[in-house]
């Protein structure tokens, strides 16, 4: 995936020799303002803050582990995106990344859409009060019921990802007597550079229909056929944590040349494309990341430049980015506990959570940055690695870490840009508890998402 999320270069532990490391930061207090949200900083003396409150503080009221979200933060990347794009193309922020009540009602203010995946995101957005109309449907196996009451509810698009979805969603429509607007999601074959678990737009794969031997023509055909359906455009997702736009420049391409392709067998301009989400955030401070209008800018012009050679009036283009807007604004704050030297290796740090609250590490091999969070310190930096309390060697939340060397039980620490796909992925493995969420913002915080309970664990467990 990512430069991050592959660590081929000599920050790889596993593969060099011992004492080959890059060297430890200079500062190991400094704080790289690429990986932590906007609003981060350390007070006078010394302790991390965000929004204006110490963790110190965070730690006692909410206690540990939990992610901190700094509001703001997250309200002004949506808006960023949004102003990027402009009035003549639509952001649908993608609730896989993380979704909750709260963010659903501050997209709603920030004038962005929404892309959800599954019943219970819908069920989430419509709770919140987001007009059925600015969602999207999403999702490579969506159930009838779920098709049901995505059509009743009324959403803007469902986004249709196989032949026998399309007869689905159109008899479904027309039995409650409705013309349902739909997308239909293509794999354009882009081989994107990300992890191949997150990569969707090469052919061997599960999602969308292949662009490959007419597959996606005879869909067009299809969708146009059936009553219950109001084809409005096509639709292209090519991965994840994505920092190079070649992919999205071949995609525009071939999705254009599909967009022409239909004008010209059934004299159809499609009004909308879809490019999907994937742009790439900084985990560590190797990230380079583009900037909102920059990804607006090269993808307008790329879908004008093919759509003017294709002569084709320009569709209404939409993106769905989740991690480029609530990645970068949330860290992790766990205690640390247990610390373990291990002669000529490393040390271990044991934190109070792991890969139930970031599965990230152990299934991407994901890199992330981490700070000590209660206090600064002057001690020689250590080699680390901050592991969870799981029954897993492969639980681990920083592969390799420099941190003081007197870090000691009891200290916090923080792991940044831990927005995305952190809480949404979060697991009871061993029976831990899930962490909260805490909004913060202007010197106040507040619980959006609650700590997980025995209660409901045992609630759940009705033998
Ligand atoms: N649109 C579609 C159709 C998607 O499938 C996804 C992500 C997005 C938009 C948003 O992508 P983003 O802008 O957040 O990269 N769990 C993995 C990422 C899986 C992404 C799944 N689809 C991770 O933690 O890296």
């Amino acid at each position: 995936m990512s430069r991050s999320a592959h660590p081929a270069g000599p920050r790889h532990a596993d593969v060099l020799p011992e004492g080959q490391y890059s060297a430890p930061p200079t500062d190991l207090n400094a704080l790289d303002s690429k990986v932590w949200a906007e609003t981060v900083t350390r007070d006078t003396d010394g302790v991390l803050t965000v929004g204006g409150i110490d963790v110190r503080r965070l730690a006692e009221e909410f206690g540990t582990p939990a992610y901190f979200l700094d509001e703001d933060d997250f309200r002004a990347r949506a808006r960023s995106w949004r102003t990027a794009f402009g009035d003549d193309a639509d952001v649908f922020y993608a609730g896989k990344a993380f979704l909750s009540r709260a963010v659903v009602r501050w997209l709603h203010e920030e004038g962005l859409n929404l892309d959800v995946c599954s019943g219970g995101e819908l069920a989430t957005a419509l709770s919140a009060g987001m007009p059925a109309e600015r969602i999207a449907f999403h999702g490579n196996n969506k159930s009838t019921d779920e098709i049901r009451r995505a059509v009743e509810a009324g959403v803007g698009r469902i986004v249709l990802d196989s032949f026998q979805e399309i007869v689905r969603v159109a008899h479904i429509a027309q039995e409650l007597g409705t013309r349902q607007r739909v997308q239909i999601r293509i794999t354009v074959g882009v081989e994107a550079h990300t992890h191949e678990f997150i990569a969707t737009a090469h052919e061997d794969q599960k999602f969308g229909i292949p662009l490959a031997g007419g597959q996606a023509a005879e869909a067009v055909r299809r969708a146009l056929t059936l009553d219950g359906l109001e084809l409005i455009g096509i639709h292209s997702h090519i991965g994840s944590q994505i920092f190079d736009m070649s992919g999205f420049e071949v995609a525009a391409h071939r999705v254009v040349g599909l967009l022409r392709d239909i004008r010209d067998e059934h004299g159809v301009e499609l009004p909308e494309i879809d490019l999907g989400g994937g742009l790439g955030i900084a985990y560590t401070s190797d990230d380079d990341p583009r900037e909102p209008h920059e990804i607006a800018k090269a993808l307008t012009e790329i879908v004008t430049r093919e759509c003017d050679a294709a002569r084709l009036a320009t569709p209404r283009i939409s993106v769905e980015p989740g991690r480029a807007i609530v990645g970068p604004t949330a860290f992790t704050l766990y205690e640390v506990g247990t610390v373990k030297p291990l002669d000529g290796l490393r040390t271990y740090v044991s934190v109070d959570g792991g890969m139930s609250d970031n599965i990230r590490t152990a299934l991407y091999d994901a890199e992330y940055s981490v700070a000590l969070a209660s206090r600064v310190s002057e001690a020689e930096p250590m080699l680390c690695r901050v592991v969870g309390k799981h029954c897993e060697s492969g639980d681990i939340v920083v592969k390799d870490a420099f941190l003081p060397g007197d870090l000691a039980p009891g200290d916090l620490i923080a792991v940044p840009a831990t927005g995305a796909y952190c809480r949404s992925m979060a697991s009871n493995y061993n029976h831990v508890l899930r962490p909260p969420v805490v909004a913060v913002r202007d010197g106040e915080a507040r619980v959006i998402v609650r700590r997980e309970t025995e209660e409901d664990l045992l609630r759940l467990d009705v033998g």
